[in-house]
């Protein structure tokens, strides 16, 4: 079945192009999905998953916080995620997670059914670049953060990225490659699809949990960094403070460390010392060299 590249779908293993929901399903018309996403990595005894069980707990977070309900429990969960990655064969890639509702309900907004799930492994390589360390550009995004009282915002929702889309869209358009929301009160919140780190005066810099997305890749950096002796402050940062910053970095799954050259109209060493520092940790710990944090991965 590898070639077929197979999907976990509610308990089956089924071919990618089998592995479809409804035009009209209320995932797609009404854009309800919510989902997961994180790293699968080569270890000496077959593929790891990075941190799969605070993604999970994520995920049981996001459901909550919108009203809906999960059709499998964590175990069910992580013995899917280790069928899947082992059907696909995958060493280094990514694990997708999706929750939908597959019903067609053509004016019903508010639906009770448990959601189905699909689990794809999708390989690094051509067509999903991971790792890169490339340094980008990155402006202040004209669209704002989706204000906490119009959603809950620390929800893995589908949906939110329109306005992810919207930002990222518009720091293109002035020629940059991404744009930094701020929340409506002016400071700053987060990328599109990333957390914002910055440094000050050797102080690794953050946005504050609460109204963002609860980033395990930025969990992880404040948790490493706080271990190698790094100060961290998670404070409110204004607009001014992230543009006299000594250095910016963003972080995701996807891109452990990715180094901002060009903030606005300023230059930035990319990578400055702190973030070349950070990175490294980061390097070490997800090719196993670190000891100290090799209880992140678990093996599928
Ligand atoms: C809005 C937003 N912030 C931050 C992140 C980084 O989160 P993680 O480190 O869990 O990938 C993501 C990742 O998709 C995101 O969409």
């Amino acid at each position: 079945m590898s070639d077929q590249r197979p999907v976990w779908m509610n308990g089956n293993m089924v071919p990618w192009e089998n592995a479809t929901a409804p035009l009209l399903s209320h995932g797609m018309s009404r854009g309800s999905t919510i989902f997961e996403v994180f790293g699968i990595h080569p270890g000496p005894d077959g593929p790891l998953a990075f941190r799969m069980d605070k993604h999970l707990d994520r995920l049981c977070h996001t459901a909550e916080c919108l009203g809906m309900e999960l059709a499998y429990t964590k175990e069910e969960f992580i013995e899917a995620v280790s069928k899947t990655v082992r059907a696909n064969n995958i060493s280094r890639g990514l694990v997708k997670m999706i929750a939908y509702w597959s019903d067609e309900p053509i004016i019903s907004l508010v639906l009770d059914s448990k959601l189905d799930t699909a689990i794809f492994a999708v390989p690094a390589g051509e067509g999903l670049s991971l790792d890169s360390t490339e340094p980008v550009t990155a402006c202040f995004s004209k669209w704002y953060k989706l204000h906490p009282l119009t959603m809950p915002t620390t929800a893995k929702a589908c949906a939110y990225y329109l306005n992810g889309m919207l930002a990222r869209k518009s720091a293109m358009e002035r020629g940059y490659d991404i744009g930094i929301l701020r929340h409506t009160d002016g400071f700053v919140a987060e990328g599109s699809i990333e957390s914002v780190f910055m440094v000050k005066d050797g102080i690794l810099r953050t946005s504050p949990l609460g109204k963002i997305l609860s980033s395990i890749t930025r969990m992880s950096i404040i948790e490493a960094a706080s271990a190698a002796g790094i100060e961290v402050s998670q404070a409110l940062i204004s607009q001014e403070e992230l543009l006299n910053a000594d250095e910016i970095f963003t972080c995701h799954t996807g891109t452990k460390v990715l180094p901002i050259k060009k903030f606005e109209d300023r230059d930035l060493p990319a990578p400055g010392p702190y973030t070349a520092q950070i990175a490294k940790i980061m390097n070490d710990i997800l090719s196993l060299e670190n000891d100290q944090f090799k209880h992140w991965f678990q093996s599928l």
